[in-house]
């Protein structure tokens, strides 16, 4: 097999700009390019103005700076790329199906399928066709086939695909130092040679023992299950916030306690308003289809289980913020302390501030809202209702303590650090009386709050409810 020089990714949002980047960045002597068809997207992405790049991560800009331009470019032209290249990355949006069979459950792969169909019409001689996204398993089957298909615009050439599984495991917010320092690379094929010649680039910084070999079907499984086994961690601590807040008991010091036990670990054990992200639920929805489909009922019900927590705790919080608010939100002013799905990132895909915005403004509240790095587009775009309803009932503010003018009370939804140092004493001349904080991420010291005479409700805090 000839050495790999050119590789496209086609898809360029969190996981392929970030990803190529450092693939870049490692391995100067390839040359990676980054297609969309959003033009606005690949626009961003080449803005002169790091700040303007489409995706914030901590430490990409700087990867960037180095890079961009000189082994890495961003475009639109995906045909001309995918001619050119030997690999290519199939790293583009895999959401749940809206319609049809599976909706609401299985992914839609209507965009992978595009790009198997393009990889097809238009790649030359043998080319590696790596899955990024995360995919249902045997997606690589159907990819297969699609390419293995006589395609009409390359009918007398003698082309050849391999078909690879490389899933990606960084979490929003740390991609880079994720990227940089993977706990493992996953490999699935089963054409040793393609598999190989993938190897050869991620270990130019990722230690050889990191980087595992599978068949396609384990890759694919794979990746679902650890975002499984990830989101049922996050659900069973949520479920015990809800035990500490009727027992007394403190959900600190319950994660810290049950974390110290060297078979559990303590990362992933931080209870809060439910886990958001486009991945966790997708992903989950998608282990629950797949067992469904091979009669597996009560593996589906057990994994069910841990989305169906997830909304209940978003659920339970607004209905907890309603009672305490005298079961009245009508004409009330809330402040929203964070829109993101987690900090350090502006994604707010599945973020669980949108739920509970939502059944906020459904109770007639006026919502004032304050995130480090998503923009008021996508915020009024996240909470947009029907035509047919009212006048915008939010406003976003761009400076952290004018969220808090004639508030009845503040919602901590995301952990960004600022908020952990706001100054309570110059909030409270500006705020309605009876005040209440609802702190949903355990961030603010309940003695300061308390010793100021604030009402506070601190998510599986027994102690101060
Ligand atoms: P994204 O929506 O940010 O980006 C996908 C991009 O693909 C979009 O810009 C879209 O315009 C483009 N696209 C779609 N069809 C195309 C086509 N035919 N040709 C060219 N471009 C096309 O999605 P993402 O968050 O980067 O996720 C991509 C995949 O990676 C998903 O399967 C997801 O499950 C998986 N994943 C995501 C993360 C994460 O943290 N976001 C982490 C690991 C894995
Ligand atoms: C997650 C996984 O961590 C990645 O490994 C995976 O690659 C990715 O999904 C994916 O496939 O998309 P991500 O969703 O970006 O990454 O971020 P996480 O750090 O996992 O956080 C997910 C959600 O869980 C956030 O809402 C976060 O606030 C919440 N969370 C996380 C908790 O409530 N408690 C915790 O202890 C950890």
């Amino acid at each position: 097999m000839k050495p790999i020089k050119k590789i496209c990714c086609i898809g360029a949002g969190y996981v392929g700009g970030p990803t190529m980047a450092v693939i870049a960045k490692n391995c100067p002597n390839l040359e990676v390019e980054v297609v969309d068809i959003n033009e606005s997207r690949i626009k961003a992405w080449n803005d002169t103005n790091l700040d303007n790049l489409p995706v914030f991560e901590p430490g990409l800009s700087e990867i960037l700076k180095d890079v961009r331009n000189k082994n890495l470019t961003f475009s639109t032209n995906v045909e001309y790329s995918i001619k050119k290249s030997d690999m290519i990355f199939i790293s583009v949006n895999t959401p749940i199906k809206k319609k049809g069979m599976g909706a609401g459950q299985t992914s839609d792969l209507r965009w992978v399928e595009s790009c198997a169909r393009q990889i097809s019409q238009s790649a030359k001689g043998h080319t590696i066709v790596v899955e990024k996204s995360t995919l249902p398993v045997k997606t690589a089957q159907t990819i297969k086939e699609i390419l293995d298909s006589p395609s009409i615009n390359n009918s007398n050439e003698d082309r050849t695909f391999s078909v690879l599984s490389n899933p990606e495991f960084l979490a929003e917010g740390t991609a880079i130092s994720d990227l940089v320092n993977p706990d493992r690379v996953l490999i699935g094929g089963d054409d040793l040679e393609a598999m190989n010649a993938l190897k050869e680039i991620y270990i130019k910084w990722v230690p050889e023992s990191k980087i595992i070999f599978t068949n396609l079907w384990s890759s694919e499984l794979s990746k679902l299950s650890a975002n499984a086994f990830l989101a049922q961690r996050i659900s069973s601590i949520n479920s015990l916030s809800a035990i500490c807040e009727v027992t007394g008991a403190e959900i600190g010091d319950v994660s810290d306690a049950v974390g110290m036990d060297s078979r559990i670990g303590s990362k992933f054990l931080k209870a809060g308003p439910g886990f958001g992200g486009s991945c966790f639920k997708k992903d989950i929805l998608n282990l629950v289809y797949l067992s469904r489909f091979y009669g597996l009922n009560e593996v589906a019900d057990f994994w069910q289980e841990t989305v169906e927590i997830n909304s209940w705790q978003k659920t339970r919080i607004y209905k907890e913020i309603v009672a305490r608010l005298f079961g009245n939100l009508a004409d009330k002013k809330i402040a929203i302390l964070g829109f993101a799905f987690k900090e350090n990132t502006n994604d707010t895909r599945e973020s669980p501030a949108i739920d509970i915005c939502k059944n906020l403004l459904d109770e007639g509240a006026f919502l004032n809202i304050h995130d480090c790095k998503v923009n008021e587009e996508t915020i009024d775009k996240d909470l947009c209702r029907k035509k047919s309803s009212n006048r915008k009932m939010w406003a976003c503010k761009k400076d952290v303590y004018s969220v808090f003018e004639d508030a009845h009370a503040v919602i901590l939804m995301t952990e960004w650090s600022i908020y952990k140092t706001l100054d309570w004493e110059k909030i409270l001349p500006v705020v309605k009386q009876p005040f209440w904080v609802f702190d949903t991420r355990l961030i603010v010291n309940p003695k300061v709050i308390k010793n100021l005479g604030i009402n506070l409700w601190q998510l599986g805090n027994g102690m101060n409810q």
